[in-house]
């Protein structure tokens, strides 16, 4: 594995406002829930979900298949709506303000849509073009990006030639090309080779080191154990447990656990290390 250069990531920092850093508490917080519900139907997806995700942190959201995490995520995009409840990002109220809002934020969904028919290159373009960039800024930092995730030499290719990992970097690299202030992602470590995956934490890092905030959504505890500042776990729509790694240790009442206890914990996977167990004394007989 190569080993990633120490300041490789570092002209991927935000933009940063000066009028916007003097506008004062309303926007301490760079993103906040407040009685966030979604039903399909008559089903509650999300109930009444209370977050705020401080600027600079990587912000960790876990919990089982099911839980409600994509959809929080695509709502916090503004690619769903949700049935009550309020969403500022930087202050700014995606109901109210979406162009605004929007615009501080790249998104990274799990289930990408690419144009296949566009080269990397040209999607970078058409998609900096839709937040109303373009001209060598541009240019210069998709160059920038696609050497960041060894993708020079696809530049003219058409997406339909990547390999999924080549297409979850393009599409990263599209949701940084407008210099979002907070990267909203779901499952960024899904199909990427170590040292991408270890690309994207140190770029993650880079980019709250700048002032950047990160809201991201993973399975992989690990990762979120190394790279979260804070985490929060949901079930069935609802957070059921939050804080630093230290606080949720001590909510779990689990003394130096690894998250994974933690996790299993809380989310009643406990139950599950019954049947590995007995399914394991099966076996050995
Ligand atoms: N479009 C939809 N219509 C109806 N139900 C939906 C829809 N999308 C999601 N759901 C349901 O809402 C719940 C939450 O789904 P969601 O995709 O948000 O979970 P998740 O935490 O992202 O799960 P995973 O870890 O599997 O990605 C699930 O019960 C799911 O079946
Ligand atoms: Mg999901």
């Amino acid at each position: 594995m190569t080993d990633v250069q120490s300041g490789e990531t570092e002209e991927l920092a935000p933009l940063t406002n000066s009028d916007e850093e003097s506008a004062g508490e309303a926007r301490a917080e760079m993103l906040t829930l407040r009685g966030v519900k979604k039903k399909y139907g008559s089903f509650e997806a999300v109930k009444n979900l209370e977050l705020q995700v401080h600027r600079g942190e990587i912000f960790g959201f876990l919990g089982p298949n099911g839980a409600g995490k994509t959809t929080t995520i695509r709502m916090v995009a503004g690619i769903l709506r949700p049935t009550s409840g309020d969403i500022l990002v930087g202050g700014d109220d995606l109901n109210q303000e979406p162009e605004k809002a929007k615009s501080r934020i790249g998104y990274i969904p799990d289930r990408p849509y690419l144009y296949d028919k566009l080269s990397g290159g040209e999607f970078l373009r058409f998609v900096a073009g839709l937040w109303g960039r373009e001209g060598a800024e541009v240019e210069a930092r998709a160059d920038r990006l696609l050497d960041l995730f060894q993708l020079t030499e696809w530049k003219d290719e058409l997406i339909e030639s990547y390999s999924h990992g080549m297409r979850q970097k393009i599409l990263i690299s599209s949701a940084l090309i407008h210099q979002p202030e907070l990267i909203v992602v779901d499952e960024p470590m899904v199909g990427l080779d170590p040292r991408s995956a270890r690309l994207l934490k140190d770029l993650f890092r880079e980019f709250v080191g700048h002032g950047g905030t990160v809201f991201l959504s993973t399975h992989t505890l690990e990762v979120a154990e190394a790279l979260c500042d804070r985490i929060a776990i949901i079930n069935h729509g609802e957070v059921i447990a939050f804080g630093t790694m230290d606080e949720l240790r001590s909510q779990a009442e689990a003394g130096g656990a690894h998250l994974e206890e933690i996790f299993l914990k809380v989310t009643g996977g406990e139950a599950m290390s019954h049947v590995i167990e007995s399914l394991r004394e099966a076996i050995e007989k």
